[in-house]
């Protein structure tokens, strides 16, 4: 997929909670994709994560409202778990939007801590996993 094409279902995707749209398309338009950042892409979705370290960082997770409730963000965190379990991580943790923290629980996350001010300045739940054991 292309870049843009990767922003645009992260941008429909926040969009499902219902953020003022404006804020979402400045928000997508700024996603990086830095070398080091490994991508996992899904028809309808995608997810990306960076090792650093012993820490594999779930840097985003989308799937667009079309294909939610499918398995295909399940789908995604797994495949971003096994990459950084091979890559060597003993843990992997994401900063969660409060509405996917549901999501995130039933996967078998856990809150770790907040987060420091995120996408416009909010704190957020920072979650974890184990990828050991
Ligand atoms: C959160 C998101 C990735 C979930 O993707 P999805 O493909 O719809 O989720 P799945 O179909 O794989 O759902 C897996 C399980 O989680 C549950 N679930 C899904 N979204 C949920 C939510 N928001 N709250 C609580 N549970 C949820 C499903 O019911 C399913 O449960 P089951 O196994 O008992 O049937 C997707 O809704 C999304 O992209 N949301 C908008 C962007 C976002 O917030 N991304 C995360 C950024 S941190």
């Amino acid at each position: 997929m292309t870049r843009e094409r990767l922003r645009e279902i992260a941008a429909a995707a926040k969009s499902h909670w219902g953020y003022d749209p404006r804020l979402v398309a400045e928000w997508a338009a700024s996603i990086e994709f830095p070398p080091e950042k490994q991508v996992f892409e899904a028809e309808g979705g995608w997810a990306a994560v960076i090792v650093r370290g012993d820490l594999c960082w779930l840097d985003d997770l989308w799937v667009e409202p079309a294909a939610m409730g499918r398995g295909l963000g399940r789908k995604l965190f797994g495949r971003a778990a096994a990459y950084g379990r091979a890559a060597g991580c003993t843990r992997m943790e994401w900063e969660a939007d409060p509405n996917a923290v549901g999501f995130y629980e039933k996967l078998g996350a856990a809150y770790v801590r907040d987060s420091e001010p995120s996408e416009w300045g909010r704190v957020l739940p920072v979650l974890g996993v184990s990828l050991v054991g």
